[in-house]
């Protein structure tokens, strides 16, 4: 079925400090075309473009957090070198399933979403406990150096933060099985353009086949809340945001329509 040519209520959301820009409605006319795109299963030889797109896309100001640019090496090619390593093993769990949209004229990967399915216990893949915990470690022989090094260049930040969304998680949702996504990206030049809704509809769509319906759990970027929103996922203060079923979910716009002025509205975390 071919995407209805319509644009989407604009939801607003606060500008996030820095001024980063959020989203906006996809423009009719911009849209890909669904069949120009088919969103499938990624192999494990995608890894690298998986690496290369999380540096691509992912804005310096949140790298510069994760890989501060006094401990990165030089080399963009080490870096994706690296962590391609550490993406590499996510790919032996059945639970973890990495998602791409694919042109079909040119096979060129144009999005990622990475969505670990209901049956899987929390624990994030990106931490370095990750690779104790799903057992990369041995399954792959690494040595303490060769750990070492596919770490090198990452900050404390990366695992600080991680475990600290790995609790709120927990205790949000308890042993309630739930979809979790990490990461979401859609390369520059293909962004406005329908693709990441589809890498979202394609765990959306499961989750609401389930009765009850199995929610879906995430923690969104600045830039990204109004998209969230849109197909159905409710902020519940800081990053977090959770989707249980369909929904209309407002920014806010909805303080607006009440005649309520900006200035009177908490400014949502990011
Ligand atoms: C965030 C990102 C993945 C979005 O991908 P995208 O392909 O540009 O998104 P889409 O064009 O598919 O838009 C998604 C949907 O949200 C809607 N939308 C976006 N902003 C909206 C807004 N402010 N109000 C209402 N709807 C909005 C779009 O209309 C579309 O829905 P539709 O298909 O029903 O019309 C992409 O911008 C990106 O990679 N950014 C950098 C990395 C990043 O920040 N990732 C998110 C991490 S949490």
């Amino acid at each position: 079925m071919e995407p209805v040519e319509k644009r989407a209520d604009l939801i607003k959301i606060p500008t996030a400090p820095g001024g980063v820009l959020q989203t906006v409605p996809v423009e009719p006319g911009q849209r890909i075309l669904n069949s120009e795109i088919k969103v499938e299963l990624c192999e494990v030889d995608d890894a690298t473009r998986i690496a290369e797109g999380l540096y691509t896309c992912f804005p310096e100001v949140w790298w510069a957090r994760m890989e501060p640019p006094e401990i990165r090496p030089p080399s963009l090619q080490t870096r994706v070198t690296r962590l391609t390593t550490r993406i590499r093993p996510t790919f032996s769990n059945p639970n973890m399933k990495w998602i791409k949209a694919v042109l079909t004229a040119s096979n060129e990967i144009v999005g990622v979403a990475g969505w670990m399915g209901p049956n899987n216990p929390i624990k994030n893949i990106w931490s370095r406990s990750a690779q104790s915990f799903y057992g990369w470690d041995k399954q792959n022989n690494w040595t303490e150096d060769e750990i070492e090094e596919m770490w090198k260049g990452a900050s404390e930040a990366w695992d600080v933060q991680i475990e600290k969304d790995e609790k709120l998680r927990a205790d949000l949702m308890g042993d309630e099985p739930h979809w979790y996504l990490a990461p979401l990206f859609v390369w520059p030049q293909y962004q406005g353009k329908g693709v990441g809704k589809l890498l979202l509809d394609w765990a959306i769509k499961q989750a609401d086949a389930t009765d009850p319906v199995t929610p879906l759990y995430l923690e969104s970027m600045p830039n990204a809340r109004a998209l969230y929103m849109h197909v159905g996922f409710v902020p519940q203060g800081g990053r977090t945001f959770i989707r249980r079923g369909p929904a209309i979910v407002r920014g806010l716009e909805a303080e607006e329509d009440k005649d309520v002025t900006k200035e009177g509205n908490a400014v949502l975390e990011i």
